[in-house]
């Protein structure tokens, strides 16, 4: 078929094909040899060669929920860069990545391989994820075509259930679910994929609206669409095409100009062309597309990869760095009574959990290139970072925890969920820890000792009584290969921690959705009377709110100025931020607005904008933010966009449930 040119490109291209694991150099030299037989055909066209280089490539990052969590849009760049160099050493000249979805509900499985819940965070982390995998020239060796997927929606599943139907208002759409994409697509993304929902009963693979009235028409996109795996011949089954030959024809139409791996556009058009149902007009314009993008990439001069640089390339000690200060940058810390962490005077410590040898699962979602050899795993990482003084014992199950207990000074648990447990198709019908886990917990938070809980996972999970019951909780989701050592560094006090939530915690699994730019109801919780907004057995704030994290000192806000009482333009808002401890910290400072009044209503908070500070003991600094007036624009009740006179409120926060707030008008 490649020596005829009847294939385009190849998914999961390199030698691991859809398996885990990588399987060593030569990838390229299999890669090059596939182009050749392309080369070989009569137009000559090359391949183009894609995978899923999600969190890194051979250099395992984060998952992208956690990135998201150090709110270091710089740091995602420089990752998604180093994953380019690897990739495309290997042969890979696309990636099915940034994933932009929005997720308000962590029993999504695939809330892991997003940026979370707040639109602003998602936008600087798509432009910044896109600038990182196709430089200023995505021709350049080294850098790889970008995807933004799954436009769009997809995170608004039902239930959480992945591949379910969602309903999204216009206005929410508009304002929340869109505008990583249009971020991406600014930042000059190549490529976009069409996701499996049916958004208000348009499957989005069969959505001309937005793939190409929106996507094209309004934004300006040129790069080419792809359906996901089979979601153009899906559309049988959402029930808007009777056969494979209707079903290519919706998604062509709609502007899926490549279909992922369900063959029926190969199958079906050429024979709807023949018979008048297709104009080759619609035909031709896909194919321009496609090759605009193969010739953008470079295809066309430089086909072939270098077999040579695999060799140099992988696991450089310059991105196993940066991979341990992403890792050390997005481990949350939720609580620390009696500041227990950082880990201090305590002779003899044991560290239990199923997380204890892990390496690999250290990993999480997506990592098809991913090595568990290269991991060292906990056990071990911790000994390395631990002071010399200190005894490490290991347990990794309920039966030989508690004895070993007895005879230590603090304990240290590490539990959580398997890479397997999020991601496509994982979804949870319940946010608890894993069967077994919470007994685990409160068999050793019964012992008495000192508790530091660590939790490994892919989502926010519901933990409220574990939380309870330790006296430390760190969150350090799946951190990627350098996560044993990264943890090991934050938990003896060599780093202190920095990252946020960029996602609410739910308190139990029924709280959710939950997210903190949430309307404010005729009957909010802050109202007189019974009748409102909440549940009788539950209270409505979230566990942990958005934005939210502790580190190893403590931070104050004072001094709260507005440059004017009007904003004109742009308006300059300001605070003192104090370091109250006794040690070096960074406080991430948020700025949050409400539009007060409006002709539609408005969410009670938005994220603007943020900026991280790094204070000594007892020093103040004066954080400033510019807002200008752009950021105050929204869908109005007459569907244009733009902002609406009226006072509005702005806070200088430590999270998006706190802070200093001030007033102006617009
Ligand atoms: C997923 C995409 C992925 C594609 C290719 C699909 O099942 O939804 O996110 O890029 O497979 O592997």
């Amino acid at each position: 078929m490649i020596r005829q040119g009847k294939a385009g490109s190849i998914i999961n291209a390199s030698g691991a094909l859809g398996g885990q694991g990588y399987t060593g150099s030569g990838n390229a030299g299999l890669n090059n040899h596939i182009q050749n037989l392309a080369l070989e055909s009569r137009l000559k066209i090359p391949l183009l060669f894609g995978r899923d280089v999600i969190h890194g490539y051979r250099t395992v990052f984060p998952i992208p929920l956690a990135q998201a969590a150090a709110f270091n849009p710089g740091l995602a760049e420089q990752a998604a860069s180093v994953a380019a160099a690897e990739a495309t050493a290997d042969g890979v000249k696309w990636t099915f990545a940034p994933m932009l979805d929005i997720a308000r509900d962590p029993r999504w499985g695939r809330i892991a391989e997003g940026n979370g819940e707040d639109t602003y965070l998602g936008t600087q982390m798509a432009a910044a994820v896109v600038k990182g995998f196709q430089g200023w020239d995505m021709a350049a060796n080294d850098k790889l075509v970008a995807c933004a997927k799954h436009y769009v929606g997809y995170g608004s599943a039902e239930g959480g259930r992945d591949y379910d139907a969602g309903e999204i208002s216009e206005p929410t759409l508009r304002d929340v679910y869109l505008p990583p994409f249009q971020a991406a697509v600014q930042a000059g993304v190549g490529t976009v994929m069409s996701a499996f929902i049916d958004l208000n009963g348009v499957p989005a693979t069969g959505d001309r609206r937005l793939l190409t009235d929106v996507l094209r028409g309004e934004w300006g996109f040129d790069g080419f669409v792809v359906s996901d795996w089979d979601s153009v011949k899906e559309l049988v089954n959402h029930g808007v095409a009777e056969d494979e030959a209707g079903a290519s024809l919706v998604a062509l139409h709609a502007g899926v100009d490549m279909d992922m791996t369900s063959g029926v556009y190969l199958k079906t058009l050429a024979h709807s062309l023949q018979n008048g149902r297709l104009a080759l007009g619609e035909v031709d314009e896909a194919v321009r597309r496609i090759l605009r993008i193969k010739h953008r990439a470079g295809l066309f001069t430089q086909p072939l990869t270098d077999p040579d640089r695999a060799v140099t390339a992988m696991l450089t000690p310059g991105a196993r760095q940066l991979a341990r200060k992403f890792a050390r940058d997005c481990m949350v810390l939720l609580k620390n009574d009696h500041n227990l962490l950082p880990l201090q005077g305590f002779r003899r410590i044991l560290v239990a959990g199923n997380f204890v040898h892990a390496r690999g699962e250290l990993y999480g979602t997506w990592t098809p290139d991913g090595d568990p050899q290269d991991v060292t795993p906990l056990s071990e990482a911790l000994k390395q970072v631990a002071p010399a003084n200190v005894e490490l014992w290991f347990a990794n199950s309920l039966e030989e925890a508690p004895n070993l207990a007895q005879q230590v000074d603090a304990v240290l648990l590490v539990l959580g969920e398997h890479p397997s447990r999020s991601g496509e198709n994982s979804n949870v019908s319940d946010l608890g820890l894993p069967p077994g886990q919470a007994e685990f917990v409160a068999t050793m938070a019964g012992l008495g000792k000192p508790l530091v809980l660590v939790v490994f996972a892919g989502r926010s999970l519901a933990i409220t009584r574990q939380v309870a019951q330790a006296d430390a909780v760190l969150y350090a989701w799946h951190p990627g290969i350098e996560g044993g050592a990264a943890l090991g560094e934050i938990l003896f006090g060599v780093e202190a921690p920095v990252g946020r939530l960029p996602v609410s915690f739910p308190r139990v699994t029924g709280q959710v959705p939950i997210y903190y730019n949430q309307k404010n109801s005729g009957r909010p919780i802050s109202a007189d009377g019974e009748f409102k907004t909440r549940y009788v057995d539950l209270p409505t704030a979230p566990l942990f709110p958005f934005g939210y994290g502790l580190t190893y000192t403590s931070f104050e806000y004072s001094n709260l100025k507005l440059s004017a009482e009007t904003l004109r333009g742009s308006l300059e808002i300001s605070a003192d931020v104090t370091n109250t401890g006794a040690r070096v910290g960074s406080e991430l400072a948020q700025l949050y607005v409400r539009d007060l009044v409006g002709s539609l209503t408005r969410p009670v908070r938005e994220l603007k904008d943020f900026q991280h500070l790094v204070l000594n003991p007892g020093e103040t600094r004066r954080v400033s933010f510019v807002l200008h007036e752009e950021q105050l624009a929204f869908t109005r009740a007459n569907g244009s966009r733009g902002t609406e006179p009226g006072v509005f409120h702005a806070w200088v926060a430590p999270d998006s449930r706190s802070g200093l707030r001030g007033e102006f008008r617009l």
